[in-house]
């Protein structure tokens, strides 16, 4: 979704604005575009497309002020073109905005009312008139923010300055994240930590509501009716991992291989390996463990069918009943969310809007929430009672791959500590759980070995109609997953089904232009998923079947077996993703498409 980056200092803002936009280019975006003092007034360059058209024009630009902002824009209300790329400048006025202003119309027509011409078609152009209007009656930059303010209705976080206040800036946000970043000689603002950490590790999270005003290295937080506050910024302990693909000609295969490390790291600092045993490290005491009769388990898109995978989980080994929902429909359906319940929120972001408004829904019933997150202090970390992290380190890829098997080694881990809790602290099969899970590393290295693989069958692939993916149990949502890989990434019509539900329907879909993707491990639903199998055979469809150790029976069924090896049912998934991740990886760099930026999909969506 959207970056917004603002410098003030010593350094080229030109430089520190485009490498700030750099890091953030992960996040999805379909233009570019600064604004920096030159001569006392905002020079304005935009660029549609990608950051280096931004950067062409940017060539041979030069500005002799201290102050700058710049944004990567991705297209909410006017489509992706320059007119509608930020900043939008409007008399000296030069603003940047992510999320939505909602009373949008109703703004834009008292404007048009009082005879001002729009530059573009975008909610943001309106903030940047409305700031402007204010400072043209004798405001000052910050008063003319807070005369804003309450006009605004939506999620949005804006930094605005003026030509008239060269060393301010002034911040201010409801909804999506917005950083000051403290240097000793200059201050910056950004949507994420990542544009900030190269300069400095002392940041300022402004909460809602709260507008930061920046004069030279002095910042001072107020809240929206302009009373201070006071807040001491926090040191962040983020080692900033650089964007670099290390040989790899995607984000996105890097972090496919990197999947072993990043469960390792999920696991490490809850498993105690002296005597097998799991001790979650997390915000929940025991009792409440053990009195927990509901747990329910939101997000959205990949971290949703991480979920539905943890139902299974929680329900098979704790049997403790759980609930699984979409971020997006949880919140607005009025759930009942009885006592003695925990809701765990999994966000790879912390910041997707849905998933954040979900948790503050929960707490404001008065039940426990925990959050899954693995970016620390983004919103839904700090605003979560407890919390668990995945630990898979700064993912770009705009697909979900390692925050997604981080979050199942997770979920394995609250499974077991729930069924420990549940009779009374002991789990007998806890040592070989936790054997399980410590083997899942070198496992998931032998399974990325299916590469070469999918590398070949790409060419065949990419020629079908559609795929099938399928799967029982636990697996269906593994099957959910691989089709929603993809989608985002080959843009083909891909659909995940439980493989019991295909004879009411999607067997009218099989024929031998549809390739059907089988999971089908030895569980306790193996010989069922093999009569579902053979019923897709029967109709033609061309079937590739992941499976487990040797297996004959699959193979002599399927155009193409790949053998996985056997482990325990819980984190079978870990295993089972990856040759789905590898199929629509290479399928989509076989159609030329921009694997690590998949078109209208954003890293972190920060609006709903
Ligand atoms: C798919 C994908 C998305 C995210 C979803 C939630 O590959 O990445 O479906 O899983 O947007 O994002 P987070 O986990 O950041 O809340």
């Amino acid at each position: 979704m959207c970056g917004i980056v603002g410098y003030y200092g010593p350094k080229d803002p030109k430089e520190v604005i485009v490498n700030g936009l750099r890091a953030l280019e992960y996040r999805g975006y379909d233009s570019a575009g600064v604004a920096i003092l030159h001569q006392g007034e905002f020079k304005r360059v935009r660029a549609e497309g990608k950051l280096v058209h931004l950067e062409e024009r940017l060539k041979e630009e030069v500005f002799d002020g201290h102050l700058g902002i710049g944004h990567t824009r991705w297209a909410t209300h006017g489509l992706p073109i320059e007119r509608n790329a930020h900043p939008h400048c409007v008399d000296g006025v030069s603003i940047v905005h992510n999320g939505i202003i909602e009373n949008y119309a109703e703004l834009r027509e008292s404007l048009r009312a009082q005879a001002v011409n729009f530059q573009s078609d975008t909610d943001s152009e309106l903030v940047a008139h409305l700031i402007a209007q204010q400072i043209k009656v004798g405001k000052n930059l910050l008063s003319a923010v807070l005369e804003v303010l309450p006009q605004l209705e939506g999620a949005y976080s804006i930094l605005a300055v003026s030509k008239d206040q060269p060393n301010e800036m002034v911040a201010f946000k409801y909804g999506p994240p917005l950083i000051v970043g403290l240097a000793s000689d200059a201050t910056l603002v950004a949507s994420d930590i990542q544009a900030i950490v190269p300069h400095t590790r002392e940041v300022i999270f402004l909460e809602d509501q709260e507008v930061a005003h920046i004069c030279g290295s002095q910042v001072q937080i107020l809240d929206s009716r302009g009373e201070e506050r006071s807040r001491t910024p926090v040191h962040i302990d983020w080692t900033q991992e650089r964007a670099e693909k290390q040989g790899y000609p995607h984000f996105m295969l890097k972090e496919i291989f990197e999947q072993p490390r990043a469960v390792a790291q999920a696991l490490a600092p809850h498993l105690d390996l002296e005597n097998h045993r799991v001790k979650l490290k997390v915000e929940l005491e025991e009792s409440f463990l053990q009195s927990l009769e509901r747990v329910f388990i939101v997000g959205c898109g990949t971290s949703f069918y991480a979920a539905m995978a943890g139902e299974y989980m929680i329900e098979g080994l704790a049997r403790i009943p759980v609930e699984v929902e979409i971020a997006s429909e949880f919140r607005y359906r009025n759930p009942i969310l009885p006592a003695n319940s925990l809701v765990v929120v999994i966000s790879q972001s912390g910041e997707t809007a849905d998933t954040l408004a979900a948790l503050r829904l929960v707490k404001e019933q008065g039940v426990r929430a925990l959050s899954i997150c693995n970016v620390p202090n983004s919103s839904i970390d700090r605003e979560a009672q407890a919390h668990l992290y995945m630990n898979a380190g700064v993912e770009i890829g705009v697909a979900s791959t390692k925050a997604f098997v981080s979050t199942l080694a997770l979920l394995n881990l609250l499974a077991i500590s729930l069924a420990k809790a549940k009779s009374g602290g002991e789990l007998k099969a806890e040592p070989d759980l936790v054997q399980g899970l410590l083997s899942l590393p070198s496992h998931m290295e032998t399974v990325l070995v299916h590469e070469k693989f999918f590398a070949e069958a790409a060419q065949t692939l990419k020629s079908f109609r559609g795929f099938l993916y399928m799967g029982r149990g636990i697996n269906y949502p593994i099957a959910l997953e691989g089709a929603l890989k993809l989608k985002e990434l080959a843009y083909m019509h891909a659909e995940g089904y439980a493989a019991g539900e295909m004879k009411h329907g999607p067997l009218a879909l099989i024929d031998s232009e549809m390739a059907i993707i089988m999971l089908a491990p030895k569980d306790g639903l193996y010989e069922k998923t093999l009569s579902n199998l053979e019923e897709a055979k029967a109709r033609g469809g061309q079937i590739i079947s992941i499976g487990s150790g040797d297996d004959e029976r699959l193979r002599q069924l399927s155009q193409h077996y790949l053998a996985l090896p056997q482990t325990h049912w819980m984190m079978m998934p870990l295993l089972e993703v990856i040759p789905l991740q590898l199929l629509a990886y290479h399928v989509a760099e076989s159609l030329g498409h921009d694997v690590d930026q998949p078109r209208n999909l954003a890293k972190s969506v920060t609006v709903e």
